[in-house]
């Protein structure tokens, strides 16, 4: 029997992750099986306990589930404790690693796949949710000359800068706060366009070097198109993330580091949805 891996959340129809699984065992020879797994919104831990019994040797988790996986977790690694969310569970022995390899996945797809240096840059972190925290540790640990994070609910903003300011230059507000301010780099961490929304920007923000990043995946979202009129000449959706935070999590589970780049084309004509 191949190894049996699972993508857990709700809803899970929509998930990319079996096929780009697929993709790596093929591409790596790694003998291996990997299911896409409803789990009741109350019955998280039920559905990997399930799992664990059925043989299971690991698990992606993914929204609603990313805190719930912490709390489950016999131990955290650093990242997954920083951003206080999980996406990747290994069982090991008898425990439960939860790790996370979102920021990972997002710090690779922009230094590696976009060719876009951090450091020194001035960064613009947009929402202050799960998504916006994971990125928090990986951007300041590149030594960006600021990170500003700006959000609808200005309070959230402010309580990631106060939990993250002793990592970098750290500032908060909402978005009206950012009128007359210049970035390199925009990332948008919210759940906007995900709803064809865009947070209010003020224009002026991108100079024509600005690198505008969705993570949200699916082409021309809302923030892309506002990017591109204000003035920012490299946009990128969240395809990369998507299939960077997988190969990190294949890395974890197999010891073996897949070719990224032929899965990230084979999925840039899929419908928008978030990483
Ligand atoms: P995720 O796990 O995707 O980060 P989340 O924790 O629910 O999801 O956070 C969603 C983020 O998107 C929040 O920062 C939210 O702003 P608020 O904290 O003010 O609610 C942001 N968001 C969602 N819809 C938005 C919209 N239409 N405009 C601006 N921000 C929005």
């Amino acid at each position: 029997m191949p190894d049996l891996y699972a993508v857990v959340g709700n809803p899970i129809a929509h998930s990319k992750s079996p096929l780009i699984h697929a993709e790596f065992s093929r591409q790596t020879g790694q003998e291996m099986r990997y299911e896409a797994i409803l789990a009741p919104m109350d019955a998280f831990a039920e559905t990997v306990a399930i799992f664990r019994e059925r043989g299971g040797k690991g698990i992606n988790v993914t929204v609603p589930f990313k805190l719930e996986a912490c709390n489950i977790s016999s131990r955290l690694s650093a990242r997954a404790h920083a951003a206080q969310a999980v996406n990747t569970l290994v069982f090991d022995g008898g425990g439960i690693l939860g790790d996370n390899t979102d920021g990972a996945g997002l710090m690779r797809d922009i230094m590696i796949n976009q060719e876009f240096s951090i450091t020194a840059k001035r960064v613009l972190l947009m929402g202050a949710g799960g998504a916006a925290r994971g990125a928090m540790l990986p951007l300041l640990k590149q030594g960006p000359s600021i990170l500003t994070i700006a959000n609808r609910t200005g309070q959230k903003a402010h309580e990631l800068q106060q939990q993250f300011s002793h990592y970098g230059n750290v500032v908060s507000g909402d978005y009206a706060d950012l009128r007359g301010e210049k970035f390199d780099l925009v990332i948008n961490a919210t759940s906007a366009s995900l709803n064809g929304e865009l947070p209010l920007l003020p224009s002026g923000i991108f100079t024509g070097e600005s690198l505008a990043y969705d993570m949200m995946y699916g082409g021309h979202t809302p923030f892309l198109q506002f990017a591109k009129k204000d003035g920012a000449t490299r946009l990128a959706d969240g395809t990369g993330m998507l299939v960077e935070q997988a190969a990190e999590s294949f890395f974890l589970w197999r010891g073996v580091r897949p070719q990224t780049a032929p899965v990230i084309e084979m999925l840039k004509k899929f419908k928008p949805r978030k990483v």
